[in-house]
């Protein structure tokens, strides 16, 4: 269909404004529906910013980000933010009840949904033995539940919102490897026809990606499977390692 989830970046350049150098460089790519693309490198080499082009909360100064063929730059915000869903580095809670949070972006979102996607999350535990559950009370900035808490929740939040597009930035990395592992599996089920981008510290949260971009220093210096990546990748060798 016209609304499929297709993202590509063509020809990409980024600087943050004011600066002098661009922080991405001529990043191409192209992320199809069903597909989990995932991006590693080290800090500062341009994860984040490169998820946050897709969204608009930034326009590159060169090439183009496009959303089923039609460059972000002439879509509105308000339609992306329908089709694509971008789970922050920071997972950010707001003041208000935990239902609140999870229906930002969906209003109408069943509790039932909620539920479920919480499941899926990983967070449906620690929600019902809340004393009220769904209901219970959120501190400004999440203060009052723990990193992998919030981080859980705003993968919940995401989930209610059933976009085409999920871009995970290091979302699973406050999570430990058991948990990490059970809410990647539960993900694939309910995001099977969706694209996946995740942005990702640890190797073993990405092995089974379709493909692997490895970012340096604002540019992709390599690109394939785990595997692949394994045989060729110098750069790539040495995140493993680390
Ligand atoms: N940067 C900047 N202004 C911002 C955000 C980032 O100048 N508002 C710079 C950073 O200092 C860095 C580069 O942009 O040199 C890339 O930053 P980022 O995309 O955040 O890097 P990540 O790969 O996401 O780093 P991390 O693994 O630490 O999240
Ligand atoms: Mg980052």
């Amino acid at each position: 269909g016209t609304l499929a989830g297709v993202v590509e970046y063509r020809n990409v350049t980024f600087a943050y404004p004011g600066a002098e150098s661009p922080v991405l460089s001529n990043i191409s790519f192209t992320a199809q529906p069903g597909q989990t693309i995932a991006i590693i490198g080290s800090t500062g080499s341009g994860k984040t910013s490169l998820l946050s082009l897709l969204p608009r909360l930034y326009d590159p100064a060169e090439g183009e980000v496009l959303l089923d063929g039609v460059p972000v730059s002439r879509m509105d915000r308000a339609d992306i933010t329908r089709r694509v869903a971008l789970v922050p580095q920071r997972p950010y809670l707001f003041s208000g009840t935990i239902e609140h949070n999870l229906r930002f972006g969906k209003t109408d979102a069943t509790d039932q949904e909620l539920w479920e996607a919480l499941q899926v999350a990983q967070g449906d535990e620690f929600v019902r033995a809340k004393k009220n559950g769904l209901g219970s009370r959120i501190s400004q900035g999440g203060t009052n539940v723990s990193g992998g808490q919030r981080q859980r929740l705003c993968i919940a939040r995401a989930l209610v919102s059933r976009p085409r597009v999920y871009l995970f930035d290091d979302s699973f990395s406050a999570l430990d490897v058991a948990t990490d592992a059970r809410l990647r599996a539960a993900l694939k089920g309910i995001t099977a026809d969706a694209t996946v981008i995740i942005v990702a510290q640890r190797i073993s949260t990405i092995t089974e990606a379709d493909q692997i971009l490895v970012l340096d220093n604002g540019r992709i210096v390599d690109r394939g499977t785990h595997q692949e990546l394994l045989e060729t990748s110098p750069t790539y060798q040495e995140i493993v390692e680390s």
